[in-house]
């Protein structure tokens, strides 16, 4: 199956297709780990790992039919991070997901990203379930989550190992 990836516009971001060209700008975040604390496992990426995180997320696209966009602020043109809808193998359902590269946190980026994307999924998609994994003691994402009607369910553990809190979101409207 091939699939189109869309482009979604909001004022300030635009929500494209990973290209191999952002690979500098993402292993750079994923080296930070003041970002990588509460992202994923919790662990720093190398720049082989990035390339094949992008990967998997660029194939998530043809198995699913949705999947994870680069990021790009609209006023610099830069890849400023990743959002999307991330499904994997093990998980239940999808997950409503963002990260920032950390010059670009503190400027509702994440909040306009995730507003758009619940839109996307639960309109355009139609997607029956939707939810985010937060991981402990983040307090900013789940502010972008209470600002979108998401509540918190509890604990759960991901990937056998990580303990990250249960966001459930509801449709729009
Ligand atoms: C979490 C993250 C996506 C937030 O991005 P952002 O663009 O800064 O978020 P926004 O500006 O849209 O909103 C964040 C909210 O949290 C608040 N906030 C930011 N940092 C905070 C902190 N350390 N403690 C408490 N609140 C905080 C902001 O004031 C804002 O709330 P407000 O709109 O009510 O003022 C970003 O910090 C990030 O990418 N972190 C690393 C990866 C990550 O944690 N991803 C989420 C995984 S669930």
């Amino acid at each position: 199956m091939t699939v189109a990836i869309p482009t979604l516009l909001t004022p300030r971001l635009t929500l494209r297709a990973l290209r191999a060209e952002d690979l500098d700008a993402f292993a750079a975040m994923h080296a930070n780990p003041d970002v990588m604390k509460t992202l994923g496992t919790g662990v720093t990426r190398t720049r082989a790992e990035t390339w094949d995180i992008m990967a998997r997320m660029l194939g998530q696209w043809a198995l699913r039919g949705y999947g994870m966009f680069a990021v790009v602020e609209n006023s610099s043109g830069r890849f400023i991070g990743r959002a999307g809808i991330l499904h994997p193998y093990e998980w239940e359902g999808p997950e409503l997901a963002y990260g920032l590269d950390q010059p670009y946190w503190g400027r509702g980026y994440a909040t306009e990203a995730a507003n758009i994307l619940h839109r996307w999924a639960f309109i355009q998609l139609q997607m029956p379930t939707l939810v985010s994994y937060v991981l402990p003691g983040n307090q900013a994402s789940r502010n972008v989550l209470e600002k979108l009607g998401a509540s918190c369910q509890g604990m759960t553990r991901l990937f056998g190992t990580v303990d990250a809190e249960l966001w459930q979101h509801t449709t729009p409207g």
